[in-house]
């Protein structure tokens, strides 16, 4: 028998035997498990980070549409450079120098969401073991992105002025190295913290001193409710990725997103993008470009945005202050979430979520965002997407869950 027959005569490999070691690293069910139950018929969702439908700009996106079709549509159909077209590569150098450091658009580059660009960093930077340091809790996509990149994460403690850089340090000083230092410097998600001025000082001096790169993941940033936002870390150091959504701040549909890399890296950044998806959508990049680079259009929208969210967030602060006395939060200063924790030690937020989602109301139990600490006595509820009349009956429903969990037992 030759050795291609003896081959030939062997069981097949099983389908799941050929998957990459890296499906099984950053996959979390949960999370998928949990949004999927949220999205279901007659539920009420407090769970995911989704923007209100009423805050999209749409008929200003109608406008910038037939503007384009009455010009010349072919363009916005056809393929387009791997960074991003020039027009909507100006507008995010322009936003980028208006919010941190001054830089062109040739540090620039579109991306389809900030979660693609935090993939596509962590592909160009990350080799199986490397270190990754982060806020511990952080934001699940990012956490899913740095294990199936086969990071080891480190994860920091955070207060309300963010993450703990003075812990960053100790553990800088006893031997980590991490080569990223994520950070999502305004309204954390989940905690709402805002990284203070102070820290993003000092995040800024131990990236020089160590030599690691800070990733700045800022979809949040313009909805402050009061105040305004800080400058980024940029201003302090050039070791700064910043990747700047704008699913929260015009719509999350159109996947069009910017980063900005130092010189160094862009090149291969760009060169990462190419083999995933060749370019972000040209159609979507045309209409945001329209919009960004109307002088009058940002301002006013994020204003409008600024009133809806912080008139929703004190709504529901006071709904859950009436409603829910077992539950302990600090006023969101902005963003879109309340990050609780459960004063009473006879119901956990797993055992809530479950009566929650009986009741027809998801929230997000504190776990999957945790990495070393302790999530089982905390969650995250978003108030964004809620009108007056389901956020009343949303609380309500979160009440009675109390309720059926109390009598439930631990
Ligand atoms: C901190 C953070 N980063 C990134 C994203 C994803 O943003 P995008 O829609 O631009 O991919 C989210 C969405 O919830 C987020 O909260």
């Amino acid at each position: 028998m030759s050795p291609e027959t003896h081959a030939e005569a062997a069981a097949p490999a099983s389908i799941e035997s050929l998957l990459a070691r890296r499906t099984g690293w950053g996959r979390s069910d949960a999370v998928s498990r949990i949004l999927a139950a949220a999205a279901a018929p007659g539920v009420l969702s407090m769970a995911g980070g989704i923007p209100a439908p009423d805050s999209f700009p749409v008929a200003r996106l109608a406008e910038a549409t037939d503007r384009l079709f009455a010009g010349s549509a072919v363009r916005a159909l056809q393929y387009a450079p791997t960074d991003g077209i020039a027009p909507m590569r100006e507008v995010i150098a322009a936003r980028a120098s208006a919010t941190g450091a001054p830089v062109g658009p040739d540090r620039v580059m579109v991306t389809a969401g900030s979660q693609q660009g935090l993939d596509l960093v962590a592909q160009t930077l990350i080799d199986e073991g490397d270190e990754v340091a982060l806020d511990d809790p952080s934001y699940l996509g990012a956490v899913q992105v740095f294990r199936r990149a086969g990071a080891r994460l480190l994860p920091v403690p955070g207060d309300a002025d963010g993450m703990r850089t003075d812990v960053l340090e100790q553990r800088l000083l006893a031997g980590a190295r991490p080569k990223l230092v994520y950070v999502v410097p305004h309204f954390h998600n989940p905690t709402g913290a805002v990284l203070s001025e102070e820290r993003r000082r000092h995040l800024a001096a131990l990236a020089e001193r160590f030599g690691f790169l800070v990733v700045e993941d800022d979809p949040y940033g313009d909805l402050a409710f009061e105040g305004s936002r800080l400058p980024s870390t940029d201003v302090h150091s050039g070791r700064v990725v910043r990747l700047m959504s704008l699913s929260k701040t015009v719509c999350p549909g159109l996947r069009v997103a910017g980063l900005v890399a130092p010189a160094e890296l862009i090149g291969e950044l760009v060169a990462a993008k190419q083999c995933g998806d060749l370019q972000t959508n040209t159609f979507g990049q045309y209409l945001l470009a329209d919009l960004l680079g109307d002088p009058e259009f940002l301002p006013a929208h994020l204003a409008g945005l600024r009133t809806l969210y912080g008139g929703r967030a004190r709504a529901m602060e006071t709904l859950l202050r009436e409603r829910l006395p077992w539950l302990e939060f600090e006023r969101p200063r902005g963003g879109l979430f309340f990050w609780c924790r459960l004063t009473d030690s006879r119901v956990g937020s797993d055992a809530l979520y479950a009566h929650a989602l009986a009741q027809g109301v998801a929230i997000v139990p504190g776990t999957p965002f945790c990495i070393e600490e302790d999530g089982s006595r905390v969650l995250r509820l978003s108030f964004a997407s809620l009108d007056d009349a389901q956020r009343r009956e949303g609380v309500s429903r979160l009440a009675t869950a109390w309720e059926k969990a109390l009598a439930d037992g631990p």
